[in-house]
């Protein structure tokens, strides 16, 4: 089934927040932000500003009539700034005007007086501060003390990971309406409408059935939108409440590259121990993750990479810390793997430094340490169902990785400046929200009396594809055709209390959910089927809008039966509500069972190295994934290759960068470079693996949203290996992204 959203995506006619036609009394709002990472505010006058005509009001916390509070997990975090601003791009005030030119031309004229404090900007001299958002977390498991000492080579080295922006083509923006009552409509561009309107009845001080979110879709979210869509739907919120006006505000995208968190960048080090046989014995790693001004979700990244910090590896003797480093940058936040990532380039990189200081191939470490039916975590799941080795086999196997390598190899001997290399990277990933209380869902089901059918989850499309999944469940399970089903809007007064759309588990519990209510309605319908056919209810079957008895069509139709309902005064809606079984997970002891599943995967890559100028090609990454049984094999496809699109940009060219006072370097696309089409690999190739598929996913359609990112890893590897065929001597260095000057620099280090 094509996805639902492709025709009007393609004919232009997709509805975003900045295509909502505007109430003719609509006014325009623009946020003035720090122009100082950390300091006190001396004074800020507004009076030139207001006095711009056009300028309507400017809204500071005086304004708030609620709490100045929009943190998470922690309340940390300011709506706009009292007394210090602690980076630049912090919201100070919201300057309201009939235009958004106006608002800008005010903007230019707010006079700022900030006494400057001293400005931290990397996890580390944090760390050496003792600047923290709050306590570390650890998980272990076994002995490392034990295990270093029987170990027979132990290896220690340090990565750096750096942080990448989200770049959703739809830009922040929100559009508040004021209804009738004080009541207020927030059309926003959200992955979390329950987070906007929790946070805006906080902050507004009323209560929550006063704010109603609505979202039709998202031009991308890519976690960037999981919780940094709130600040800017509360501050429309906060003006139409004073004001009673319709405000809009849509940021730009300069304002939206400086004032918004990214990926957080990772300083980490790690110990890894290994024997003769090539067994990992123990794992240790710390990990600096730099979290911005505010712990945002920082908390709960920090935790996801300690649940990945083995990645696809059984490693009996495990210690692994992290530390949310409080910097004065933008508080960073939920991208695409959620901390998972940054974790998995950390073993990834001791591996391979222990297999090049051993001078064997990487792949046999990978190879004889892969997660096996029935191992732990280190956080005392049990593995089950486990796709490791089959996903690494049919990947080594099914694109013959031996002929791959010989071919390499005669590239290698033949030319001098021109290098091959080749990874292999295998990815194993939890799915569920780590954690466990948000993992439930809810669906409404209407079958309108016509026998259509209009369906509403807490889910939020934003180009992942899950209204159509959402409609395929409804659908089928309703036995009729699936033009008969419309996806409504995601709305907070349809659905309530919903998590974000997230964690690449919003398919499965708004699915099951779906599924529910689906099955309770049909469950329903099939008894009137039967007392008008007379015949008994396990006889009948609903397929394609038809009323089958023993697997035979009978006459009544699904328009005739949803009439006959309507007569009998049967109920033709159902809401649903599902909550993952059987997990759970112990945070004092760090320990349970998070993951309903988990998702595995191996991507074989090679590059070609240009030695003279750094620069590289990525000639194919060939995948084996698993998805289950795909429900949407076309979708779930475009989930790889998008994902795997993003991570290898992580991993190669997006460099984000500030400088010593904090400030965004790459501010805009002509100094941060995302793959285009140039850089893209020249072939991707994704075989399904062969699995019976997991009954906690969806119709057994394993979640796909994040999982494939992090094939983009074996990039980076890949660049490495064809750096040490030009220069076997190069010390190796884990410091990504592998942007073209430091491969240069590699390329001709000396050690
Ligand atoms: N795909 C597109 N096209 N746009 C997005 O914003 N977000 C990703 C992934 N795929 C995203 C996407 C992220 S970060 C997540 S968590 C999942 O989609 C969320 O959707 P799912 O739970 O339905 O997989
Ligand atoms: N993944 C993504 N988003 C989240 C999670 C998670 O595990 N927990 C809270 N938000
Ligand atoms: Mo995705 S980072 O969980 O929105």
């Amino acid at each position: 089934m094509k996805n639902i959203d492709s025709f009007t995506h393609l004919r232009g006619e997709s509805i975003f927040v900045d295509d909502i036609i505007t109430r003719q009394d609509t006014l325009f709002g623009l946020t003035f932000d720090s122009p100082k990472a950390h300091g006190k505010i001396i004074s800020v006058n507004y009076a030139k500003a207001e006095a711009v005509p056009g300028v309507i009001k400017i809204f500071t916390y005086k304004d708030i009539l609620g709490e100045n509070q929009i943190g998470g997990i922690i309340p940390d975090e300011e709506l706009w700034a009292e007394k210090e601003v602690h980076f630049i791009g912090q919201p100070i005030a919201f300057i309201v005007a009939k235009s958004e030119k106006i608002a800008k031309k005010a903007k230019q004229l707010i006079e700022i007086e900030i006494e400057e404090l001293p400005v931290i900007t990397t996890a580390k001299e944090a760390k050496e501060k003792g600047s923290f958002i709050n306590a570390p977390r650890s998980f272990n498991l076994g002995n490392t003390e034990n295990a270093f000492k029987n170990s027979d080579f132990i290896f220690t080295g340090e990565t750096f990971s750096n942080g990448q922006e989200h770049l959703y083509l739809e830009t922040q923006g929100c559009y508040a309406i004021p209804q009738e009552n004080g009541n207020i409509k927030l059309i926003s561009s959200t992955q979390g409408p329950t987070a906007v309107q929790k946070t805006t009845a906080k902050v507004l001080g009323v209560p929550m059935h006063k704010i109603e979110v609505d979202v039709t879709r998202l031009g991308g979210g890519f976690g960037g939108k999981e919780d940094q869509a709130t600040p800017w739907a509360v501050m429309t919120a906060v003006a139409v409440q004073h004001l009673k006006k319709p405000v809009k505000y849509i940021l730009n995208r300069h304002d939206d590259l400086r004032m918004t968190g990214k990926r957080h960048p990772y300083q980490s080090s790690f110990k890894i121990g290994i024997n003769k046989d090539l067994k990992i014995t123990a794992f240790e790693a710390e990990f600096l993750q730099n979290s911005g001004a505010a712990a945002d979700l920082s908390p709960a990244i920090a935790e996801r990479t300690l649940f990945h910090a083995t990645n696809s590896y059984f490693i009996p003797n495990v210690q692994t810390t992290v530390l949310s480093c409080k910097t004065n940058l933008p508080p960073n936040t939920a991208f695409r793997g959620f901390g998972g990532p940054q974790g998995m380039f950390v073993i990834e990189s001791a591996i391979t430094y222990a297999a090049d200081k051993l001078g064997i191939n990487k792949k046999e470490i990978q190879e004889k340490n892969l997660l096996k039916e029935g191992d732990s975590f280190s956080y005392g799941q049990i593995a089950k169902q486990v796709e490791a080795l089959n996903s690494w086999e049919t990947a080594t196997t099914n694109f013959d990785l031996k002929t791959l390598k010989s071919t390499v190899q005669k590239f290698n001997q033949e030319n001098t400046l021109y290098k091959k290399g080749l990874s292999l990277m295998p990815i194993t990933f939890g799915i569920s929200f780590t954690n466990t209380p948000m993992n439930h869902a809810r669906a409404l089901v209407h079958i309108y009396q016509d026998g259509s059918v209009g369906v509403s989850t807490g889910a939020v499309e934003m180009g992942q594809g899950v209204n159509t999944k959402m409609l395929q469940v409804a659908y089928q399970t309703l036995g009729i055709s699936p033009d008969k089903v419309k996806l409504e809007t995601t709305n907070t007064t349809r659905v309530a209390n919903t998590s974000p759309t997230a964690a690449s588990a919003t398919a499965d519990l708004n699915g099951k959910a779906v599924l529910k209510a689906c099955t309770l309605l049909i469950e329903r319908l099939k008894v009137v089927a039967a007392k008008m056919l007379s015949v008994a209810t396990e006889e009948v079957s609903i397929t394609e809008n038809v009323v089958f008895v023993n697997g035979k069509n009978s006459d009544l139709s699904w328009e005739k039966l949803i009439a006959e309902a309507m007569l009998q005064r049967v109920a033709l809606s159902e809401n649903a509500h599902y909550a993952t079984p059987k997990i759970h997970f112990d945070k004092s002891k760090e320990k349970g069972h998070p993951f309903a599943y988990h998702v595995y995967g191996t991507a074989i890559t090679q590059v070609t190295l240009d030695c003279i100028r750094g620069t590289y090609e990525i000639d194919f990454v060939k995948i084996a994934h698993d998805f289950g049984k795909s429900m949407n094999f076309g979708i779930d496809i475009g989930q790889v290759e998008g994902a795997l699109a993003q991570g290898i940009g992580w991993m190669t060219m997006e460099e984000i960068a500030y400088d010593k006072n904090g400030r965004l370097l790459s501010n805009a696309l002509s100094t941060y470079k995302v793959p285009d089409v140039f850089s893209a690999p020249k072939s991707v190739e994704i075989i399904p693996l062969k699995t019976k598929g997991n009954d906690m996913a969806i119709l057994k359609s394993k979640a796909v949203g994040e999982p494939p990112l992090m094939y983009g890893i074996g990039s980076y590897f890949a660049i490495q290996d064809a750096i040490k065929q030009f220069n076997p001597n190069a010390e190796l260095k884990f410091h990504s992204p592998y942007t073209p000057e430091k491969v240069l620099m590699d390329l001709y280090a000396e050690n």
